[in-house]
């Protein structure tokens, strides 16, 4: 099955996905969109996880902070059409999609074609980073998502910087050649903004500054990939693609290597004890 959101030619699709729970996927979506409304325009933001924590954000915004278009996908009404129930406002200019846990393989396709970002919050524990390189592995072969045409970045997530941890992740991740958009840390304003409804960027401003900063390289990367036009190849499902003759007017790109080849660095012995996590 496709993921067909009726849209418009100016409608700027960010998807913020990683299979593993709890990585950051919602806190990365509320908060994107948060900063596009406080700046005036119009967003939208589509909740694909049953658990409904986005949608939960959104009927929590109070009523005088800049309206966001909101949409529980996971719902399926049974009396309107589903291309109904996706369908966008006109005036919406970005929409930007939070997806469950546990996507498998094939379902990642859906999100990915015709996304402009593809963004995934990655956790330093070990399990995080061995779940990510199989992701990676996914997206690169199964969604043919290419490292190349620059739709796919990494966020470090609750970072504490000088712990091995971090240390790992951020060599695996320089491993697999794929930009590290932003590293941010483990913050309690991000708790404290959603309870409210709010993004961080909504907080009073010298509570907020740091993690402000850090979203800055995030904000910067995202724009550059609106303003990007997408390829034949991005807006292509690789299912349906099969047999298809390549469009003439896709840009030649040699393959990725096979993702798994960049495997996970060995932790050098000569690595500080320090870490604390
Ligand atoms: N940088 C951060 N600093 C502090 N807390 C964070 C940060 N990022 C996320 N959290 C918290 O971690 C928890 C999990 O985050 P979030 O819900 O965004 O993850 P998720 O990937 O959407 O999870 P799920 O897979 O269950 O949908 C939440 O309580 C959130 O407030
Ligand atoms: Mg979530």
């Amino acid at each position: 099955m496709l993921l067909n959101i009726p849209g418009h030619s100016e409608l700027r699709k960010i998807v913020v996905l990683n299979p593993k729970g709890g990585s950051g996927k919602t806190t990365i979506a509320i908060n994107l969109a948060a900063y596009f409304a406080v700046g005036g325009r119009r967003t939208a933001l589509m909740d694909f996880d049953p658990q409904g924590s986005t949608m939960r954000w959104a009927r929590n915004r109070p009523q005088e902070r800049p309206y966001i278009y909101s949409v529980a996908a996971f719902e399926h009404n049974p009396r309107v059409t589903r291309s109904f129930q996706l369908r966008m406002p006109p005036e919406i200019r970005q929409l930007i999609i939070d997806t469950p846990a546990a996507l498998t393989a094939q379902r990642l396709t859906q999100f990915t074609r015709g996304a402009h970002a593809i963004l995934v919050p990655v956790l330093s524990s070990d399990m995080d980073i061995h779940a990510v390189s199989q992701l990676m592995a996914d997206l690169l072969l199964v969604a043919k998502v290419s490292r190349r045409m620059g739709r796919l970045g990494v966020i470090a997530n609750r970072v504490r910087e000088n712990t091995l941890a971090y240390r790992r992740l951020m060599r695996f991740l320089e491993a697999l050649q794929i930009p590290i958009v932003t590293v941010l840390r483990d913050s309690q304003n991000y708790v404290h903004a959603a309870e409210q409804g709010l993004g961080i960027h909504e907080l009073p401003h010298s509570q907020a500054l740091k993690d402000v900063e850090a979203w800055a390289p995030l904000i910067g990367w995202v724009e550059q990939r609106m303003a990007t036009a997408l390829t034949a190849r991005d807006l292509r499902s690789p299912l349906a693609a099969v047999g298809t003759p390549r469009p003439a007017t896709e840009p030649s790109v040699r393959p990725d290597p096979d993702p798994r080849e960049a495997a996970l660095p060995p932790a050098r012995t000569g690595d500080p004890p320090a870490g604390k996590s």
